[in-house]
């Protein structure tokens, strides 16, 4: 059994879907042991007090001092003996001291097909681009924005009237299901790096 940490900042929609693909038992031998939170507003967090999940809250307003910040996080979330750390729409860049300490146990959703498109407004960006495809993308998390090792990807269709937001919706139906995917992978230690890949046991 995995004991798992999502990092939010808002909605929460990635970590709900998370924490309900356990209780259906399609995500195995895991746990969501606490959930981490920059925000004290951010609205998943309501989830996961209604579901007693155990919340720690760390507001990032005028924290310039990012390593001492994720400093605190470790402090904080020590006590959960944490395996896997997900970010699910955690809007914050996480520095080495994180980084270090969970070595490759950070892994990210990324609403595009990586390498295109990463940073903010992903949606809007391949909107704008025109591409005929786009999708998402779980990633280890190295020191970039939105470089590490690809562990799983799925393609959406760009249709000529899809809006950022239309197009958002669709992705993230998709999000919902590799998140997921990608974690039973992980709890069931297939996943190695090597390099920039990452092998997938069968
Ligand atoms: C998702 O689109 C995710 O890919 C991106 O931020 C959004 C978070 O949505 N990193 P939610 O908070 O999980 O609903």
């Amino acid at each position: 059994m995995i004991n798992i940490a999502v990092f939010i900042s808002g909605r929460g929609s990635n970590f709900i879907k998370i924490h309900e693909n356990i209780k259906s038992n399609f995500i195995k031998n895991a746990t969501i042991s606490v959930v981490f939170s920059n925000n004290e507003n951010a609205k998943g967090l309501e989830y996961a007090k209604n579901e007693n999940i155990p919340v720690v809250i760390i507001p990032s307003k005028n924290r310039s001092d990012r390593e001492n910040y994720d400093a605190e996080i470790i402090e904080a979330i020590k006590p959960y003996s944490i395996d896997l750390i997900c970010l699910a729409g955690y809007m914050r860049i996480v520095t080495n001291k994180l980084i270090n300490e969970y070595k490759n146990k950070i892994i990210n959703i990324h609403p595009a097909l990586l390498p295109s498109f990463t940073g903010l407004d992903a949606q809007k960006q391949a909107i704008e681009y025109g591409v005929r495809y786009s999708g998402c993308t779980v990633h280890f998390v190295d020191t970039g924005v939105d470089t590490g090792p690809i562990i799983l990807q799925s393609v959406v269709e760009v249709s000529k009237d899809d809006t950022e937001e239309t197009l958002s919706a669709k992705i993230l139906k998709e999000e919902h299901i590799i998140y997921s995917k990608a974690i039973n992978l992980f709890a069931e230690n297939k996943l190695s790096i090597n390099g920039r890949k990452v092998e997938i046991k069968n």
